[in-house]
């Protein structure tokens, strides 16, 4: 009989979430667009700037399926762009959606089955998410065009995304500023 590779719902898990932050990579950089096009230039930095903590988390998922013997898949689907303000209400609903139910369930399950390199890249990016859905919701409730790009702060381990230039350690996984790059 031959045998038949089981995924385990760990890597399940795992690829979905990788599937999850390739696509809202590849949403946001199209948002940051439309938002210099509608003026909201500061907007358009914090969408560049989620888009490259959606690549880290991306990346620290993908090296975890591949320490589980398996490849990264991911299927990109068309975006609907609209205006901005709409644009940031489905950002938001994304961010609040993984921040609430699925990473939550992810880690829960990871943990259960002692798979803690899963657990961690789910965790770093649940943080990091939340942080997300705050600097979408502050940018939503204060829309205002013609200002000016910002400048951000990715940690590069966990995805952390800041615009404090004071910024020493991250708040998220503690690594030093020297783990940071800069997104404007
Ligand atoms: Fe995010
Ligand atoms: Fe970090």
């Amino acid at each position: 009989m031959p045998t038949v590779a089981v995924e385990s719902t760990t890597l399940q898990h795992l690829q979905t979430a990788y599937d999850g932050e390739s696509n809202a990579r590849v949403r946001y950089r199209l948002f940051a667009v439309q938002a210099d096009l509608d003026g909201y230039r500061d907007v358009a930095s914090l969408f560049r700037a989620a888009a490259r903590a959606e690549q880290i988390h991306a990346e620290n998922h993908a090296r975890v399926i591949r320490s589980l013997g398996a490849d990264p898949t991911c299927h990109i689907v068309p975006i609907n762009v609209h205006n901005t303000a709409t644009n940031l209400r489905d950002a938001i609903k994304g961010e609040e959606y993984e921040r609430d139910v699925m990473y939550p369930e992810f880690i829960a399950e990871a943990k259960k089955s002692r798979q803690n390199a899963a657990a961690r890249t789910f965790s770093y990016a649940l943080d990091a998410e939340a942080e997300h859905a705050r600097l979408y919701r502050a940018a939503l409730d204060n829309l205002t065009a013609g200002r000016s790009e910002v400048t951000y702060y990715i940690c590069l381990v966990c995805g952390f995304t800041t615009s404090d230039a004071e910024i020493a350690r991250c708040t998220i996984c503690n690594n030093p500023r020297e783990k940071f790059e800069v997104v404007s």
